[in-house]
């Protein structure tokens, strides 16, 4: 199948264009919950060139609101932290609650006097942008009309419950001191999608990967909006004998299988019985995006001390990993500037996820692919 050409890439307009089209009329993962576990954390963030801003309220709520002071714009959170009660704009000190309202305008009337005639401060709240906790992960819809959250992720909960079961992420528990890994890659978001969703480049790119999880025991699948593989011989513990606990619910017979769907546009996860790890694609410029991981245990025995060492060493192979993609989705990025390559060729047995990936991507933008 043809690709998505080269403009898709390499160009700020095609990157705006997307975040209208894709990322803003849908949900979409920005991060964690858990950044910002207390009342009065705050944590900035940049995504796809809006500043947003995480903000947990004094009822535990977690809120998101675009990260800008409603007086003249000045970037309201510019460090993660935590606050004792309110928001202070630096430039001239315009204090807003952490539920987002405006509540203090020093000087608006004059040297001494915080209000003025005409002015009604109810009208200069932050703006907020409508989200939801799933887990531990943080989405948000731009727009506002995207259909129900739960509607979208349905799909994947109902593929998932057969291994973790009802209670599955309830039990899940944040890797403690070997819980992250983050990258950042000069390159377009989409090619750390494309490049997720096939086991192609396995044998070359990760050849210890390829020897507890070979290509030839990938199977790929596809829904509406996600797609992803399926390996059949996941190998708990690395096959040295301690592992990590697993969930409950998981069937022994399926140790095996390991789940590493992306849910489109950008959250790839990997479900193992004993492990999850989320990595959340941030489009940061058409050409620059961060890698936020996270991994996450089964059950509180998993984050004990006497689980240090697998822990570490989990997350020591997935750094690795990961790592070792950074090199061919910035080489695909480079490639990307060459006249002599405008898009290439998906192949019809190995790539027919990534292939998926770039026609609901196509769609959306209005790009004609022309079909298989
Ligand atoms: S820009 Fe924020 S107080 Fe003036
Ligand atoms: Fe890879």
């Amino acid at each position: 199948m043809k690709a998505l050409p080269n403009h898709y890439y390499t160009r700020r307009a095609e990157f705006l264009e997307e975040r209208e089209r894709i990322f803003s009329s849908m949900w979409v993962c920005i991060g964690f919950a858990s950044d910002a576990p207390n009342a009065g954390d705050v944590q900035p963030l940049e995504f796809m060139e809006l500043p947003l801003l995480m903000v947990r309220d004094s009822d535990n709520t977690l809120r998101v609101f675009h990260n800008v002071c409603r007086h003249r714009g000045h970037v309201l959170v510019s460090e993660r932290g935590t606050v004792k009660q309110s928001l202070r704009c630096p430039y001239h000190s315009w204090t807003y609650t952490l539920e987002g309202k405006l509540a203090r305008t020093p000087n608006i009337g004059g040297v001494g006097i915080n209000d003025v005639e005409g002015f009604n401060r109810q009208e200069f709240g932050l703006v907020q942008v409508d989200s939801v906790e799933w887990h531990d992960l943080v989405f948000i819809n731009l727009s506002g009309n995207a259909p129900a959250f739960e509607d979208f992720i349905a799909p994947l909960e109902q593929r998932w419950k057969p291994f973790w079961g009802a209670e599955g992420a309830s039990l899940l528990r944040l890797a403690e001191a070997h819980s992250s890994i983050r990258l950042e890659v000069q390159a377009n978001w989409k090619l750390a999608v494309e490049n997720y969703l096939e086991a192609y480049h396995l044998p070359t790119v990760h050849p210890a990967l390829n020897q507890i999880s070979p290509l030839a025991e990938h199977e790929i699948h596809f829904d509406e909006d996600f797609a992803g593989q399926l390996s059949h011989c996941y190998t708990l513990g690395a096959g040295g004998g301690r592992h990590l606990p697993v969930f409950p619910s998981w069937p022994e017979a399926l140790y095996e299988e390991a789940h590493y769907p992306a849910l489109f546009p950008n959250t790839l996860l990997g479900l193992q019985a004993d492990h999850l790890f989320v990595m959340v694609i941030i489009p940061l410029a058409h050409d620059r995006t961060l890698e936020e991981t996270r991994l996450y245990c089964v059950g509180d025995e998993a984050v004990s001390e006497d689980f240090g060492d697998l822990r570490q060493a989990q997350h020591g192979f997935w750094t690795d990993v990961f790592a070792e993609d950074i090199g061919v989705v910035t080489g695909m990025q480079a490639g990307r500037a060459s006249p002599g390559f405008d898009g290439g060729v998906l192949t019809p047995v190995m790539e027919t996820a990534t292939a998926q990936f770039h026609q609901w991507v196509a769609q959306r933008v209005g790009e004609n692919l022309g079909g298989n």
